[in-house]
């Protein structure tokens, strides 16, 4: 079995009281999102309201998921903490490094070979600290989360932005950067700013052509790309109800496209069917008894706009299908609008290549419902006009379809198979013919369409559609083909219409993979060997960082007096460094090279002032390392604002930068600093960025006196022999101010469980 059974009891354990606790500080009814928050608050967080959009609040998630390529530097870190076993059940999911080219054979065996030593890693130091491994081609995360471990009303984080998909099994599950991740397995508690809740009531019931995929591209439509940030989408209503739990999935899936923190569906019919399906009738079953505290209280959904900040109604017996795109998820066409639109906007209206599957469209409805146009090909005598490809989601899936023929008639239409990975949804597509760069149009089932996101060709154009509209678009080969309304000609040149799709929900016959590609963790790995090679080049085992050594900092040199965006993409840059993510030292050859420096407005070039050479940051940053000489970074508005990578810290604590001093944080790239044991210092006067000049030396005072709340002072030696006295702020708790004092967050966990 590879979930945790027990520990599902012990939250439905808790979760009774706790929403009764919960409904009686608050107030009034509860949504399911604010239930689900509510009872997993730390047990050291008072019991009383947190504001919604305000309030910094400690969880206690039950889960952790990590997809191979940011599982590499949690897990990296998480060997730093020094315990045993993981403190919550977690799993390693091997699905992004997979690259999709020629067919699920061989383009496995290839990525077995390549990543070899990173699935050597990641399988040996998971069955060493007590996480589930599932080999490279058993399925991408996301799918197989919802198929073994989501469960009503429990909580997660996961390394991946769809990590939110799990909502559909009625879960808070939210996207972390891996250091969240190591926290959490560590036993630390994980913070979130109590997030604002939107409501989406569904109203009638999805018929005919339309699919859960056009709930979300609607609401995509609606919302845009920003319109769900801090906020956690609740959806309900019949029409909610009447849903497949695969579909809530999508629909949960998407979620992350419109910036939501997260999205979910209460508990009802369809997520039993599903558990029960997916051997957990016992969670089911526990799931049934305290049903009505894993869903929104009735009074919430019968009148909504009193308890949600915002509320939008989908009638679903009026929805048409969408396609969404081109380069952005929330550009929403109806499809009885598409020949209007691509004609107004110049798209090309020939379809190249239809792909379906990926994370957010594979279950087994959805393959149903796309092989029942497949099936009509060859019966009405039509040819297949476009490629077309599928990426299974799991190998339960695969499987389970190979077994029901679908794939033979797949086949017929001249289909694809890629391995069951992310593959082209995250980029891995070995597309042929891309590299000429031709402005082309595809369709598919997946999330994202950000130029070059699919193919790595800016001028392909990606619309994002339902399974069933990508396969009858790709039969037809036309972007403006409307199954809904149009007729396709036929090999005899008769003009025949594709009957809407159908198919089932559940296989009738059950799921099966002869082996779904799960390893269980040793029971006791204090004996297994973590493998990584001393002369990797993508993998490195970390050493502890340094303690502070009790005394001021004095004599730090200027690195960079960062111009404008700084982003932790300027500072831990992503695209070909991606394959380092498990090497400390190599990635952080990355340092700041997309920073602009102040004085010379180039990036990567930066005064040596052992040398008065320029240089590239990193090579700079080493120079001073190698002297025994510390640093301080200088920056401007947002610093650290973007994703929540943490090799954006650790790379600078890692070459010897002690302080980073800017007008203002992005508050997760803070955050991360301290852990690191950096020093994370603002402008107390922020126009005294404009005093820091190219060859000052700097010293940092009162850090032997360091309190919460108390400013520090820095002097900027200027190379005139004059100097600034420079005052800055911090945001540091007495905890935090130990993270420093020890050299990391980590070091302070690694003491406990040593001694
Ligand atoms: Fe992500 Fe798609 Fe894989 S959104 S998990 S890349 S299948």
């Amino acid at each position: 079995m590879a979930f945790d059974l027990e520990m599902i009891k012990a939250v439905y354990e808790r979760i009774p009281a706790r929403v009764e606790a919960a409904r009686k500080i608050v107030g009034r009814p509860l949504t399911l999102t604010e239930k689900i928050l509510y009872a997993h608050l730390t047990e050291g967080m008072p019991r009383q309201v947190y504001g919604r959009g305000v309030s910094y609040v400690d969880f206690a998630p039950d889960r952790v998921a990590m997809q191979d390529a940011t599982a590499q530097m949690a897990l990296l870190q998480f060997m730093q903490a020094g315990r045993s076993k993981v403190a919550v059940p977690s799993t390693v999911h091997c699905d992004h490094l997979i690259v999709a080219k020629n067919d699920s054979v061989s383009d496995l065996e290839r990525a077995v070979t390549e990543s070899k030593e990173v699935y050597d890693f990641l399988a040996s130091v998971s069955n060493k600290y007590g996480i589930g491994f599932w080999r490279p081609g058993a399925g991408i995360i996301h799918q197989v989360v919802l198929e073994n471990y989501a469960f009503p009303g429990g909580m997660m984080i996961g390394t991946d932005s769809h990590t939110v998909n799990a909502g559909g099994l009625g879960m808070i599950a939210i996207g972390v950067g891996g250091a969240d991740a190591c926290d959490v397995m560590a036993g630390l508690p994980w913070e979130l700013k109590m997030p604002k809740l939107i409501g989406v009531k569904l109203t009638g019931k999805l018929n005919g052509w339309t699919a859960p995929k056009d709930v979300i591209l609607k609401v995509a439509g609606i919302l845009t790309v920003k319109g769900g940030t801090g906020a956690v989408v609740e959806y309900f209503g019949e029409g909610a109800t009447s849903m497949s739990c695969t579909g809530k999935g999508t629909i949960c899936n998407m979620g992350a496209e419109i910036g939501a923190t997260t999205s979910t569906f209460g508990y009802d019919d369809s997520m039993s069917r599903y558990l029960k399906a997916t051997g957990r009738a016992e969670v089911a079953s526990l799931a049934d008894r305290i049903s009505e505290h894993l869903t929104g209280d009735a009074e919430v959904y019968a009148n909504p706009e009193q308890y949600f900040d915002q509320v939008i109604e989908i009638n679903l017996d009026e929805l048409e299908p969408h396609l969404n795109g081109p380069f952005t998820p929330d550009l929403a066409t109806p499809i009885s609008k598409m020949k209007e639109a691509a004609a107004a906007n110049n798209w090309p209206t020939k379809v190249e290549v239809g792909l379906i599957g990926s994370c957010t469209n594979s279950s087994y409805e959805d393959i149903s419902r796309a092989v029942s146009l497949a099936g009509q090909v060859g019966k009405k005598g039509l040819k297949t006009k476009a490629e077309f490809t599928i990426t299974p989601g799991s190998e339960l899936v695969r499987s389970t379809i190979e077994r029901d023929g679908f794939l033979d008639t797949f086949s017929k239409i001249g289909a694809k198979v890629f391995a069951n990975a992310c593959g082209p949804c995250i980029g891995m597509w070995e597309r042929f013919g891309a590299e000429k760069q031709e402005r082309n149009t595809i369709v598919h089932s997946f999330n994202r369409n950000f130029a070059k996101r699919a193919d790595g060709n800016p001028n392909t154009l990606a619309f994002v559609a339902s399974p069933e509209i990508v396969t009858a678009l790709a039969i037809a080969g036309d972007l403006t083909f409307n199954p809904l309304t149009d007729t396709l000609t036929n090999e005899n040149g008769e003009q025949v219409k594709l009957d809407p799709p159908s198919g089932d929900e559940l296989p009738k016959k059950g799921f099966d993979a002869e082996d779904p590609g799960y390893q269980a963790p040793a029971k006791d790995g204090s004996n297994v060997t973590v493998q990584v090679s001393p002369d990797s080049n993508r993998l490195q085992l970390l050493a502890p960082f340094n303690p502070w050594e009790q005394t001021d900092l004095i004599g730090l040199k200027l690195l960079i007096k960062a111009k404008g965006k700084c982003t932790t993409d300027h500072i831990s840059m992503a695209g070909p460094w991606l394959k380092f993510r498990g090497h400390l030292d190599n990635i952080s050859n990355n340092m700041l090279i997309g920073a602009v420096n102040y004085f010379n407005d180039k990036t990567d070039n930066v005064k040596n002032q052992l040398t008065g050479e320029y240089g590239p940051v990193p090579a700079t940053q080493r120079a001073y390392k190698a002297a025994g000489i510390g640093s301080i970074v200088v920056g401007d508005e947002n610093y650290g604002e973007g994703s929540s990578r943490e090799h954006a810290a650790m790379e600078p604590r890692h070459l010897g930068v002690r302080a980073v001093l800017v007008k203002s944080f992005a508050r997760i790239h803070e955050t991360n600093l301290k852990k690191q044991g950096m020093l994370a210092l603002t402008f107390a006067d922020k126009a005294d960025y404009e005093k820091i000049q190219e060859d000052d030396t700097v010293d940092i005072l009162g850090l032997t006196k360091f309190t919460p709340g108390v400013p520090l002072t820095l002097v900027f030696h200027h190379s005139d022999g004059s100097s600034d006295i420079i005052m800055a702020n911090h945001s540091y708790n007495a905890q935090q101010i130990t993270w420093f004092q020890e050299g990391a967050a980590l070091n302070i966990i690694r003491k406990q469980f040593q001694s």
